[in-house]
């Protein structure tokens, strides 16, 4: 596929990105924000007790870094303009119900206007106890996708796998 496509693709969507701190979702977020300014908006799924302390976690875990360089330099100032437009923290937890989302205009905006789900969120150590594995990279993924089913607008959900 070449990137005209995929760029034609991401134009005006709305996506939700889960594991949003973790390292192929900064890039993953990154790229798009950097590639296709035209992306409608970004939900970001960060574990957080609130919208502030993931909001917090998203400044400090991604757009602090070196990642965010080009985009700084692009936009200057503007940058957090920018991000508040296309990006909003939602405060969750992919083994809870609804995502652990508890905010209720966030958990309808998200199921009227979601149209892409990218899941990243998991666990990475692989020597994780059976039963958390379990629940975060099976059980966890299943919730995501039980999710998406309620998304009126979903066209695509995209799963990372883990081993
Ligand atoms: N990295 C690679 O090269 C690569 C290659 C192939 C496949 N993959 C797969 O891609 C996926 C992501 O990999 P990664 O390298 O980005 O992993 P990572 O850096 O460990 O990131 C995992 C993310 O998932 C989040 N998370 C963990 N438990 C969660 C929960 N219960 N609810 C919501 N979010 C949760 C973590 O949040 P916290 O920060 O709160 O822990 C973190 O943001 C994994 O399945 C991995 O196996 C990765």
């Amino acid at each position: 596929m070449e990137l005209g496509s995929i760029l034609d693709v991401l134009d005006k969507k709305t996506i939700l990105v889960t594991g949003a701190t973790g390292f192929l979702a900064k890039i993953f977020v990154e790229k798009i924000l950097r590639v296709q300014p035209n992306v409608k908006k970004l939900y970001l799924l960060v574990r957080a007790t609130d919208i502030k302390s993931a909001l917090r976690r998203f400044q400090t875990e991604a757009v602090e870094k070196d990642l965010f360089k080009v985009l700084k330099e692009k936009y200057h100032t503007n940058l957090q303009n920018f991000l508040s437009e296309k990006v909003i923290l939602v405060p969750g937890d992919i083994t809870c119900e609804n995502l652990g989302v508890k905010e209720s205009f966030l958990k309808e905006d998200m199921w009227r206007d979601v149209e892409v789900i990218v899941n990243t969120a998991a666990s990475t150590n692989f020597r994780e106890r059976y039963d958390v594995a379990l629940d975060l990279n099976t059980f966890g993924a299943k919730s995501v996708l039980d999710f998406a089913k309620k998304c009126i607008n979903i066209k695509l959900m995209l799963h990372v796998s883990t081993g």
